[in-house]
């Protein structure tokens, strides 16, 4: 089992391992005395492990209530939170008592948003059960849900209290959901490490050190700029264009998959603008041909920009891209909005 610290506002500690799930209850009494809680989940994720979690606790003596909602990024949105706090009212949760949130992304950045306007705010523990939310939602107190205007636009921060990853539960995974968190992983390897990125691009590599490194990349950057006005900005290579190809494709491309693409359409573009080493976007292309991911692009440029323009990083007239220098190190680039059309068909 591998453990480290993530020191922000609120400092907490993630715990990584195989089999974690079966000392969930002892983890959790190491901060909170037996009391209420609420596991969060989706109907698939609790089909697989909600009964044992609850179990656990309840024989440790908390007093558990569950709220499951319907898999998938339909379910996002403040209908579902307003159930979550109903649930929560319902159970006569406490500011003292605690949320569990079990599964994947949708389900962390629900459960963290409803935890952090239930009573003002109340603890949460997150259990991520998917390679993407175990390297990147789980840590780093971003929650929220979605709304007619965009993506993740209603939100807050709101760090979890604990974060309790059993890389078992990765075996459960589609391929597909896997390999939406290879993407992320790879994300990291060009951002910070080099070698972590040849390390997931070779497809040999130990899982829990890999989950490890991403998160302690993740650690390091979120300490520096937790509430998003600078540097954590380098945490979203990828994600400009990702956001315009999952709206283009009707969310029928994973936000996974389209980071992976992003990450490849702006590298090329950075090639051709002599703003990257060459080569860069070849790795790239090339991880994600070994994994089977889909990197050929059906968009224009122009339909990639549409989105863009909702995005929550524009700032007036302008918006700040994330570029590679080299494999490894990525800095922050503003452009106009209107120079990002002729930017991207660089590439
Ligand atoms: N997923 C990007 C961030 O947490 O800032």
């Amino acid at each position: 089992m591998l453990s480290l610290n993530v020191k922000t506002s609120k400092p907490y500690n993630v715990l990584i391992g195989a089999g974690l799930l079966d000392s969930v209850a002892k983890e959790i009494s190491i901060l909170k005395k037996p009391g209420k809680c609420i596991i969060v989940s989706d109907d698939i994720v609790w089909a697989l492990y909600g009964e044992k979690v609850k179990a656990d606790l309840e024989n440790a003596g908390y007093n558990v209530c569950e709220f499951v909602f319907a898999n998938g990024e339909n379910s996002k949105n403040m209908e579902t939170v307003l159930s979550i706090l109903e649930c929560c009212f319902e159970n006569q949760l406490t500011r003292s008592d605690f949320a569990i949130a079990l599964g994947g992304g949708i389900v962390g950045d629900i459960t963290g948003f409803a935890s952090s306007i239930y009573l003002r705010g109340i603890d949460f523990i997150q259990i991520p059960t998917t390679l993407l939310s175990a390297i990147d939602s789980s840590v780093g107190g971003k929650t929220g849900v979605n709304c007619s205007y965009g993506k993740n636009l209603i939100g807050a921060f709101h760090q979890p209290i604990k974060v309790i990853c059993d890389t078992n539960t990765f075996s459960t995974l589609p391929y597909d959901i896997y390999t939406a968190g290879i993407c992320e992983a790879l994300k990291y390897g060009v951002i910070r490490d080099a070698a972590l990125f040849d390390e997931i691009a070779s497809m040999e590599f130990d899982i829990e050190k890999t989950v490890y490194r991403c998160i302690e990349i993740k650690a390091e950057i979120v300490e520096k700029d937790e509430f998003d006005h600078g540097e954590r900005q380098l945490l979203n290579f990828g994600h400009t264009l990702a956001h315009s190809i999952e709206a283009l494709s009707d969310f029928e491309i994973s936000h996974g998959h389209a980071v992976g693409l992003g990450m490849l359409l702006i590298s090329k573009a950075c090639e051709s603008k002599n703003l990257c080493a060459k080569g860069v976007s070849d790795k790239i292309k090339k991880a994600l041909e070994d994994y089977n991911i889909e990197y050929n692009n059906k968009f224009s440029a122009k339909e990639l920009c549409f989105a863009a323009l909702n995005d929550k990083k524009r700032k007036g007239d302008s918006i700040t891209l994330v570029i590679p220098e080299y494999m490894g190190k990525c800095s922050l680039y503003k452009i106009k909005i209107s120079e990002l059309e002729e930017f991207i068909t660089a590439g």
